[in-house]
């Protein structure tokens, strides 16, 4: 049988400059999301990258004095370098100057104008190179863009037009009739009411500068960035092809910042190019610092690559998480990285392991015994609890379950005083403490991927799939050997 597909994607980053936490954290949701699809046995597709077009990358290149490609070649890298820092499990990573994403690109273009969706004109209006967007006067903050806090530039200049009103009654009664085209659901309300206040057409195009992907129709003009960029997503799906029937379409993960051009814009152009829309827009937070969004352009950014070379790439994984409850905004400290490092993966998750292996090795000689499965601790698993939290992508709560069934497990050896057991009392303990952990490197994998499979690891299993989260399973007369401390204190 065929196994059910499962497409996720983040926003492609500008590589500007380095990568910072924000980027991280969009990065670790996704693949939170990816490995829980692929443990339920989902073939996951999970596209990553990088977007390299655009004024902003252009100005860049030029104040580091190398041409644009030149600097793309260099900054992506360090996008890449931060997925395998993190233990990213992308199947691919799309750079919007590779040849393959710019023959997409071309290509949709083309059908948008053969279907009559391009006309010409002047774009008069304000812009923001940081975001690469249009703003209204009302949006800006005393003329500066509400984002970056720096004054938006004028432009006045001839460029292409997308027909994007044309499409916005449709787009409006998908929105209306599919709840789950953009969660969380609050965020799919905001679109609406912008959308009722009005929707313009879409300057597509810029004659300005160069550093894009030329127009078929007149190669003077360069292609939009974000007309550009958006198409990753069927690009880097090997679109038009078999991966990409087999995958699309999928869920967009993105930050609050862009729901409008991955709703209306990208949504405008799939329609009009007769392509599906994607089955769910999913919107996360912001990590600020301090309450002030992180980002390069006000200096409030931390480097998540030396984050995780100092506390390991699962704590840092774990803290995102759990403390920044999806969809909404969480701040980011290094002592509240610490507190939940030393308290909840310290503590209770490696203490626990190290105690339950350093009992059967006392006790057993090292070899899990036989015994039978406690009914207490069977029911202390609540894993469709779990499973529901990560259906509405609920991912901290998700955690937090997971959590609690680490701190159920602690509470058995305590009240059972395990360690004072004897018999066959200690063996049907240690049995089923031995099989709680393998079912607790299973559900903490998505998470902390490294941390689960050396957990299964030391208990002598492997990583399961989600079938395999269920007590009885593990076999008696395996050879555990207790390793390494799972994580240090700070
Ligand atoms: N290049 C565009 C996206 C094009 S997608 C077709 C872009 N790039 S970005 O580098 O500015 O942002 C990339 C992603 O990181 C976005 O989803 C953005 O919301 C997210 N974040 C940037 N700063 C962030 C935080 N401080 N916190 C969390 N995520 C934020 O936009």
């Amino acid at each position: 049988m065929e196994k059910e597909t499962f497409y996720i994607t983040t926003a492609i980053d500008y590589p500007s400059s380095s990568p910072h936490l924000g980027h991280a954290y969009e990065k670790i949701c996704a693949d939170v999301i990816a490995r829980w699809e692929g443990l339920k046995g989902k073939s996951v597709f999970f596209l990553t990258g990088t977007d390299e077009h655009g004024q902003k990358i252009q100005r860049k290149a030029a104040a580091a004095g190398k041409s644009p490609q030149e600097f793309v070649d260099e900054m992506h890298l360090q996008f890449k370098k931060l997925c395998e820092k993190l233990n990213i499990s992308h199947d691919a990573f799309i750079r919007t100057t590779d040849e393959t994403h710019v023959k997409v690109a071309e290509e949709i273009f083309r059908k948008v104008l053969e279907k009559g969706d391009i006309y010409k004109g002047i774009y008069e209006g304000l812009y923001c190179v940081e975001c690469e967007s249009f703003y209204l006067e009302k949006d800006l903050a005393g003329g500066n863009c509400p984002v970056h806090k720096k004054p938006a530039e004028t432009l006045k200049e001839e460029s292409y037009f997308f027909r994007m009103a044309k499409y916005s009654g449709r787009l409006m009664k998908h929105i209306e009739s599919h709840p789950e085209f953009i969660q969380p659901a609050g965020k799919g309300i905001e679109i609406l009411n912008r959308m009722k206040e009005g929707v313009k057409d879409l300057s597509v195009s810029r004659a300005g500068f160069d550093w894009g992907i030329p127009l078929p129709n007149d190669p003077k003009h360069v292609q939009f960035v974000w007309f550009d960029a958006l198409l990753n997503y069927l690009s880097g799906l090997g679109y038009p092809g078999k991966k990409f029937e087999k995958y699309w379409p999928g869920v967009q993960l993105i930050g609050k910042d862009i729901v409008w051009h991955h709703t209306v814009i990208f949504g405008s152009i799939l329609l009009s190019a007769g392509i599906p829309l994607p089955k769910t827009v999913l919107v996360h937070g912001f990590v600020n610092l301090k309450g002030e969004k992180m980002s390069k352009s006000s200096g409030t950014v931390v480097d998540p690559v030396e984050l995780s070379e100092r506390f390991g790439e699962d704590a840092l994984r774990y803290f995102l998480i759990k403390e920044i409850p999806f969809g909404q905004d969480g701040d980011f400290s290094e002592d509240a990285l610490k507190g939940r490092l030393n308290n909840e993966l310290a503590n209770d998750l490696g203490n626990l392991v190290s105690r339950v292996l350093a009992l059967i090795e006392k006790n057993c000689g090292g070899k899990l015994p036989e015994g039978k499965v406690d009914k207490e601790l069977e029911k202390a698993l609540d894993l469709k609890k779990l499973e529901e939290h990560m259906e509405k992508f609920e991912l901290h709560h998700a955690l937090t379950e997971a959590m609690g069934f680490v701190l159920s497990c602690n509470k058995f050896i305590n009240e059972k005083k395990v360690w004072e057991l004897k018999g066959k009392e200690l063996e049907d303990a240690l049995y089923s403490l031995a099989d709680a952990l393998r079912i607790i490197s299973v559900l903490m994998h998505p998470f902390i991927p490294r941390t689960s499979e050396k957990i299964a690891e030391q208990l002598g299993t492997k990583a399961g799939s989600l079938n395999e989260a269920k007590f009885g399973l593990i076999n008696p007369g395996t050879k555990v050997k207790k390793g390494e401390v799972l994580f240090k204190k700070i």
